[in-house]
């Protein structure tokens, strides 16, 4: 079920069918070198300035894994679908990345910890965002941070996660939450958005 043209799907999509058509959403495949720049530019300025681990959780397709991977970090990305997977080894193939199949809420990344912890457009579909959060938190080195891009989608029947909430989820867990508001930049959705979309970028005191 697609909420709008945005491609956007609420909980209980079967997201191995969605894989083959996802990255035809401008802002999923990044195909479009404008958006790619747009996103490119975005990602560099919220991840760590130096290459380190990332955790792409819910990687999807693995646009974004692709995105960090040539900015020098090494990627871990999991998504529950064997179909994005597969699309992401693919997307990736030759790089420094690794991708496993399992639940984005509680990675099977055993003792490893990274710097950075990169979720987009999944948090607002997980059952319990707070415990989400909680979990990822742990999985940071000391400095790591998390990254996390969400927005509500659509006006006549919104879904997603409000800027306002996510970080009141954050409070008990961050020092430092900077709210980054996306909605204005039609370059990295390929047209232009007038709902709510933002980027927020926790450091964990
Ligand atoms: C809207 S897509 C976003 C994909 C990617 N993060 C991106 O921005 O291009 C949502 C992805 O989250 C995955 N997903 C949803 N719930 C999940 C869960 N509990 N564990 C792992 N992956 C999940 C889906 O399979 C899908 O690939």
């Amino acid at each position: 079920m697609t909420n709008d043209s945005d491609g956007t799907t609420p909980p209980g999509v079967d997201w191995d069918a969605q894989a083959a058509v996802f990255d035809d959403e401008p802002d999923h495949g990044l195909r479009d070198a404008g958006v790619r720049r747009a996103w490119a530019r975005r990602l560099s300025s919220w991840l760590p300035a130096r290459p380190g681990d990332v955790l792409d959780a819910g990687c999807g397709t693995g646009s974004l894994s692709l995105l960090a991977a040539e900015q020098g970090h090494r990627v871990t990305g999991v998504d529950r679908s064997p179909a994005m997977v597969e699309r992401a080894r693919a997307k990736l193939a030759g790089r420094d990345a690794v991708f496993l199949t399992g639940d984005a809420a509680a990675p099977p990344v055993g003792q490893q910890r990274f710097d950075a912890v990169l979720v987009r457009h999944v948090l607002w579909t997980l059952p319990d965002p707070g415990r989400a959060l909680r979990h990822w938190r742990e999985l940071l080195r000391p400095g790591g941070r998390l990254v996390l891009v969400e927005g509500v989608w659509g006006t006549v029947a919104p879904v997603g996660i409000p800027a306002d909430r996510l970080t009141a989820l954050l409070t008990p867990l961050a020092g430092r939450v900077r709210v980054e508001r996306l909605s204005d930049d039609a370059s990295l959705w390929g047209r232009e958005v007038d709902d709510e979309r933002y980027a927020v970028v926790a450091e964990p005191a």
